[in-house]
């Protein structure tokens, strides 16, 4: 039963969680975490936990698919059957067909792809808990592992949502907010270029709003790029640490 009277924000101005309405969940990156895979990040925003992992440029499969003169960038979004409250039915639906699409479509605009003919970059993506904006975080740590993959690429994605719930527009949607709230506008960015590679939107805003929740969610990206970077500093000056070690051993 929804509860139409539902608050999302006090007399105080403070969310449910306790945030202001410009700050994020907190966000937390480790690259490198999966040995088989290419590439690889696990991350963790507020609830959600994703997993992701990167495999090519590899030859495509199957062969009337591949692209002569590019890579196909196949990206597939999946919840786990445990990620939800409800048990999720395994296997894919319309939203993750759809989520994997809008992620492939963005991950192609910064991907070399014409460096890869017949060639596909695959990119796996599960979620393992669910508490809304998973397909920001789901793009965000792809994005870390197809770095961490070495995979030539202009830059890496950041993404967030920002929305309007209870009249005020505000910052990451979590999941009592985007079940109740008015609207939700998820959006992936290239902070270096300002490019957006993906925006989507679920209810309404004036074209007021619909700036300052634009505003809000690139600011954020920004933010986000920044632990993005860090969570790649950490993996290769541990590795490098790694290599001293072996080095000095050889010389003695
Ligand atoms: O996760 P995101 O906000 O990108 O997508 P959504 O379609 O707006 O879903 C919002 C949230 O609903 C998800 O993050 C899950 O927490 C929840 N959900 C669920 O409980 N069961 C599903 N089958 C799908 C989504």
């Amino acid at each position: 039963m929804v509860d139409e009277d539902i608050k999302l924000i006090g007399k105080d101005g403070i969310r449910r969680d306790g945030r202001k309405f410009d700050e994020l969940r907190p966000i937390t990156i480790e690259a490198g975490v999966l040995k088989r895979a290419d590439g690889s990040a696990y991350l963790e925003w507020g609830e959600n936990k994703v997993l992701a992992a990167v495999y090519g440029p590899r030859e495509m499969h199957p062969r009337h698919a591949q692209n002569p003169s590019r890579a196909v960038v196949q990206a597939r979004y999946n919840m786990a059957a445990f990620s939800v409250p409800d048990r999720k039915r395994p296997g894919p639906d319309r939203r993750s067909v759809e989520i994997s699409k809008i992620m492939s479509e963005a991950l192609e605009e910064i991907i070399f792809v014409e460096q890869f003919p017949r060639s596909s970059v695959d990119v796996f993506v599960e979620v393992l808990e669910a508490s809304a904006g998973t397909r920001c975080a789901a793009l965000t740590a792809a994005s870390v592992a197809l770095a961490d993959a070495g995979i030539p690429m202009s830059d890496m994605i950041s993404s967030c949502a920002a929305g309007k719930i209870d009249g005020q527009i505000v910052l990451d949607l979590g999941k009592k907010e985007d079940n109740f709230g008015e609207a939700d506008v998820p959006l992936g960015m290239v902070t270096s270029s300002g490019k957006i590679t993906l925006l989507q939107m679920d209810g309404n805003l004036t074209l007021d709003e619909y700036k300052k929740v634009m505003e809000l969610a690139m600011n954020a990206c920004r933010e986000i790029y920044q632990i993005q970077r860090e969570a790649l500093k950490k993996r290769y000056s541990t590795s490098l640490e790694g290599y001293e070690d072996i080095e000095d051993t050889e010389e003695e």
